[in-house]
């Protein structure tokens, strides 16, 4: 359905809970674009969870994988992309995920996110709410670095969907300074 001139990959980013796993898959049916998650990526290339990831390997080893995840997902078209909760707050991970692509960052204030992200261990970062806080303090200035922010604390994944097409897909208007000479 998106028609016109757009971007050729839309990569969501924000704080875990957001809702970017729901969200990105709603917006890649409503485009009729692929969906992929940068998560779910490094779990099937190494055969483990990330909670195992991180209990075997480590964070550090964690985000050489979630950069690599990066700069497998740059090469995809027609494409919307879910990056974990932390990817953006890495100036080379995040350089990779906003070369070519519009991204989004789906806002949702501090109480919502600790209501959503379940405490079942599947999230190691996500064990207390100090913490928790302390985090989406230290990440909120480079998740303002993406093109958009969208609120997703209210609506349903679909509507936040709808809002980011008819964002991304609004028609600019052309400039005549960018307009060729006949
Ligand atoms: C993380 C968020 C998680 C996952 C990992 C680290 C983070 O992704 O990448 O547990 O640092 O915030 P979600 O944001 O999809 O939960």
């Amino acid at each position: 359905m998106a028609s016109g001139r757009g971007p050729r990959r839309i990569v969501l980013v924000g704080f875990m809970g957001c809702g970017k796993s729901t969200v990105g898959a709603a917006l890649a049916t409503r485009l009729g674009w692929g969906f992929r998650d940068l998560d779910r990526w490094i779990e099937e290339r190494h055969g483990m969870t990330v909670a195992e990831i991180f209990r075997r390997r480590g964070e550090a080893f964690f985000r050489e994988e979630e950069h690599r995840a990066a700069r497998a997902a740059a090469r995809l078209r027609r494409c919307v992309v879910a990056a974990g909760g932390g990817a953006f707050a890495f100036e080379a991970t995040r350089e990779t995920l906003r070369a070519g692509a519009l991204t989004v960052w789906l806002r949702c204030p501090e109480s919502a996110l600790w209501r959503r992200v379940p405490r079942d261990g599947s999230r190691p970062l996500a064990g207390d709410r100090g913490r928790m806080r302390r985090l989406l303090g230290e990440r909120e200035p480079s998740y303002r670095l993406a093109d958009l922010a969208v609120d997703s604390s209210r609506a349903a994944p679909d509507e936040v969907a709808r809002r980011i097409v008819e964002a991304a897909f609004k028609r600019a208007p052309r400039s005549r300074r960018t307009r060729k000479k006949t």
